[in-house]
Order: C-alpha cells, then structure tokens, then sequence
C-alpha cells in the first residue's frame, strides 16, 4: 500500500493486517529492551585484561606509587591519555572517578553554589539562569539543570550540529544564558558530528555570551567510531585559545563505553583558571582518585594506538546491531518516518509522523518491547512535537534487536495508518 495514495477502503483492510500480526507478536510474550545505551557484556569483556593487569607491580612509569594517597589531578599517563582523547594538553586535564556525568553535575554545581569569578558571580546569583539544549539530546544533561532549576530553552539540531544562528541570536538576545550543552561528536541521539564551522562558532560564544556562561562539551564518543574512515572534529580547545575564550570552555569524556561502564576513568579538561576552581572544591571532597585503576587504564593503552584497536573491537559487536536496525527500518519504514544513520555512537534517533511517538512506544511497551520513554530526548520529557524516538541498540543480542525492530515497524505503520484514517474520518 502507498501510504499518501490509499483510499480509506485500502487503510481500512491494511489496519486490519497490522492488527492481525501486532497480536500474533503479542502472543509470542516477548521481553525485550531497546532503552539501554550501554555496552553488551560482549563489550565489556574485551577489557577483561584490565584484571591481574598489574601483575603486583602497582608503581607507574611515572614514578607514583598508586596504593598511597596523593596526586589530586589523577596518573600523569592517564592525564595524557585525557588529553589526546578531548584534543587539550595534559595539563589541562584532570583524571577522576569512573563517571563523566558526575564531574559534570559536580561542575554545573560548582558554578551555580560557588561561583569563580569572585563573590556575586554565581549561577544563582542570577535572576533566570538558562541553558541551551540542543534537541534532541541527552535526558540527563537536562535533568542536571532541572535539579539545580536552570531553565532549559531548546535549539533544534541540524546534520552539522545545533543551529548556530539560532543560538547566537539567543545569546546576544538574553544576557542570562549560562550555558550550552554539546555532544560534539556521535551525538546522543543523532549521532551527528559537529562540523568545523559549528565548532568554531562554538568556540567565539565566549565573546558575546555573559562572562559565567559555560559550554559543556560532553565527548562521551570521542572513540566510539562505527568505521575505519571516521570524520574529524575540528579542536575546540585550539580554537578557543585563537578567540580568547578558554575560560568558556569545559570538556568532559570518560571511558565507560571503552573499557567497563562501571569501573572505568572520566576526565574533566578546562582552562588553568577553571581548573583551579574545580580542584579547590573537589580537595574538599576527595584526597584523591582511583590511581590504581588509572594505572591499569595506562597499562592496557599505553597510546592511543591501543585504544583504537580497542574501539575496533567494539565496532565488531555494534555494526551488526546498527546493520539490523538500518536494515528494517529501510525495508518497512519508508514511507513511516525518518531516522539517522550515524557513523559511531551508541543509537538511531527516530522520528514518527508528528504525535506518534507516545502511541508506539506504548504499543510497543504492550507487545514486550521496551523502548526509552517518548520525549525523554527532549527537556522536561516535552517533545512538544511528539515524534522522537530513540532506539539503543547495543546491549541485547543481535536476534533480540532483529525482533524487537519486527514489533518496532509493525507498532509505527499501526499507530500511522489509525492515524490516518482518524484524520480521513475527521
Ligand atoms: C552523552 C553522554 N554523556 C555521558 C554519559 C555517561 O558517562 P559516564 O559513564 O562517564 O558518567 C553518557 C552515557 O550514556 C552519554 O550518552
């Protein structure tokens, strides 16, 4: 059936087909999950090695001892890994814990409560402090300011990255915006790669925007390449130095989605300024951080030629996923919606027809498919278009996201053609 062509006769007996084999998926009682950006565990064994790694000798190249207390800014080998993975010197980076997410609350907390420009100079000094939130994006980069009660105001994202137009004119509109949140690379969801205008504009906002505000730039992927030719992403740190804005300029990544998502090492990078600040608050915290895992982290790559060997493997285990959503999305979903085909990363952003997405998700929910929640793409859980969808694909088995994206289909062209024959009838 052509979707846009049909006669309501048409859509009247294909709704009937699509029922009939939406209850036969139901009656198969699945249980699947399509909601999880994590590794599988075929991932997460391939740093397996990190354990007995050591082998007793716990006193790095470096000279540090990693039993013993000491060091606030992590391993010096760990710090340089940082460093070449975020495209900042060494010395700009500070090796912590197991989670980016963490440094980053930790830090929009620092510059809400404290402030580093002096007295009056935090975020809730402020009358209506506000971020700007590409959509769609990652919900709980939204749910940091939610917390901290940060309005979010959203900006749409392009294939190049959000629109700059529109956040420059934002900026120069509304002196009280602090913030930016950025996922420069395999974008959570889009998968889209900033290109190198987006990041040189990125880079000038400093010059225009409030002296508090901040770009969190989140590369959570920076590795997680899906093929051999990946596309660069151009040096936000260099080209913040070039426009005098270092100080508007905090970047993050972690190893989560390289080694083990719950035991691996997360850096936070900044300008010698920002730093200070951020080591003054966590010297209160913490007398120091996991060296002994930094150091396992340092024997396992020694360089970034080993990681990406890493990344590669990982590759191996994700492709196939992504292969299997493309697929059935290309053959069944055509005329139904449309989605990303990113080159990395962790998902497909999935857009229905607009207020659809809600209806799937829970036709989905009720034949055993779990899919993340609609809107939560979006601040606050609003898609004010209802379209949205993110599919995850890594962490079940390759079979189990082959039937979970049969239920899929089956749940977009259903909820799409009542639809339709609602809005014939209306
Ligand atoms: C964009 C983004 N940032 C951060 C994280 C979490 O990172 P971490 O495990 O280092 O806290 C994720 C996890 O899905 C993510 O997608």
């Amino acid at each position: 059936v052509q979707l846009q062509a049909a006669s309501k006769e048409q859509l009247t007996q294909y709704e009937s087909d699509l029922k009939s084999a939406y209850q036969r998926l139901q009656e198969d009682q699945l249980t699947l999950d399509l909601t999880r950006g994590k590794p599988s565990a075929d991932q997460v064994s391939i740093a397996n090695k990190l354990d007995g790694i050591l082998n007793g000798n716990y006193v790095s190249d470096s000279g540090v001892d990693t039993r013993n207390y000491g060091g606030p800014n992590g391993l010096p080998e760990m710090r340089a890994l940082g460093g070449e993975i975020l495209d900042i010197p060494a010395s700009n980076v500070i090796a912590a814990g197991n989670s980016s997410l963490m440094l980053m609350y930790l830090t929009a907390l620092m510059h809400y409560m404290y402030g580093l420009e002096g007295e009056n100079a935090t975020w809730q000094g402020m009358k209506k402090p506000k971020f700007i939130c590409p959509v769609p994006g990652y919900d709980r980069h939204f749910s940091i300011c939610e917390n901290l009660g940060i309005e979010m105001i959203t900006v749409p994202m392009t294939e190049n990255g959000p629109d700059m137009d529109t956040i420059e004119a934002l900026i120069k509109s509304d002196d009280e915006i602090i913030g930016l949140w950025c996922v420069p690379k395999y974008s959570n969801p889009t998968g889209v790669i900033y290109s190198e205008e987006t990041v040189e504009r990125i880079a000038k906002l400093g010059q225009i925007a409030h002296p508090l505000f901040r770009v969190f730039w989140d590369n959570a992927y920076a590795a997680h390449d899906l093929n051999d030719q990946p596309a660069p992403l151009a040096n936000l740190w260099q080209l913040a130095q070039s426009a005098g804005t270092e100080n508007s300029i905090w970047m993050f990544a972690s190893s989560s989605k390289i080694t083990f998502a719950g035991a691996g090492v997360a850096w936070v990078a900044g300008s010698d300024k920002n730093l200070k600040a951020l080591q003054k608050l966590l010297s209160i915290a913490i007398i120091g951080f996991d060296k002994v895992n930094h150091l396992r982290h340092a024997r396992l790559f020694p360089d970034m030629a080993a990681l990406r060997t890493q990344m590669r493997e990982h590759a191996r285990y994700i492709r196939p996923k992504f292969d299997a959503v493309l697929t059935s999305l290309d053959v069944n979903l055509s005329e139904f919606g449309s989605w990303t085909n990113a080159d990395g990363g962790y998902f497909v952003s999935f857009d229905t027809a607009p207020g659809l997405a809600k209806k799937v998700v829970s036709l989905a929910a009720d034949a055993g498919v779990k899919l993340t929640p609609a809107g939560a793409t979006f601040p606050y859980g609003n898609d004010p278009e209802d379209r949205n969808i993110r599919i995850a694909p890594t962490f079940p088995k390759t079979e189990d996201v082959e039937k979970a994206m049969e239920v899929f289909c089956i749940c977009v062209k259903l909820a799409t053609v009542q639809h339709r024959l609602a809005s014939l009838a209306s």
